[in-house]
């Protein structure tokens, strides 16, 4: 399994709190490994992503303020990959980009934005795929979810997370926490 870390890029903090917050838990729940809010710092997001790893267990890493460009170089420095996540690129569906990721067997960023993104995300200096949750425009979210689903196979989704104080005990109907 390669390591997954997410680049959110654009996080406005009086505009994206809960939606960046939402990334972040989508990605620790969908299998990244962690997450780096990039150029800026949101240390209620931080402190909220940081409560949630410690009672649903896990290891989650979560970093702030560094550049994004930063980021981006010594991850591809490191032999790591980037996947940027945009409605231009190409269709997760329809072509073998997937396929191509995965022959990598390297380990992936994952750039998601927020308003537009800078024209560079595009260029093979920044980015190796550029791939498409299907070509019309939604949510860095949903994009997140649907991409880590698919690279993942769905086994993400029976993930057990080490040192957890609670765990939900799925139900047909209502509520079940196991306190651990
Ligand atoms: C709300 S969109 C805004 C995009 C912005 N208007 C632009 O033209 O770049 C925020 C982010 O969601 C992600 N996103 C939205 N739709 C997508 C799609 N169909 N496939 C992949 N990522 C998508 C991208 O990462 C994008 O930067």
């Amino acid at each position: 399994m390669p390591k997954v870390i997410v680049l959110r890029w654009g996080h406005r903090p009086r505009r994206d709190a809960r939606l960046t917050t939402h990334v972040a838990l989508t990605a620790r729940a969908l299998g990244a490994s962690g997450i780096i809010l990039s150029d800026v710092k949101d240390e209620k997001i931080k402190e909220t992503v940081e409560k949630i790893v410690r009672n649903w267990g896990g290891f989650f890493s979560f970093e702030m303020g560094t550049s994004w460009k930063k980021v981006v170089r010594e991850w591809r420095e490191k032999g790591g990959v980037v996947v940027h996540l945009t409605a231009y690129g190409e269709n997760i569906q329809t072509s073998d980009v997937l396929k191509r990721i995965k022959a990598t067997g390297k380990d992936i960023l994952i750039i998601v934005g927020s308003k537009k993104v800078p024209k560079e995300f595009f260029s093979k200096k920044v980015s190796d795929f550029n791939v498409a949750i299907g070509n019309q425009p939604h949510s860095e979210c949903a994009s997140l979810a649907v991409f880590l689903d698919r690279l993942f196979e769905g086994k993400e989704l029976t993930k057990e997370f080490e040192n957890a104080k609670v765990k939900i005990i799925p139900q047909k109907r209502g509520k079940k926490i196991a306190r651990i």
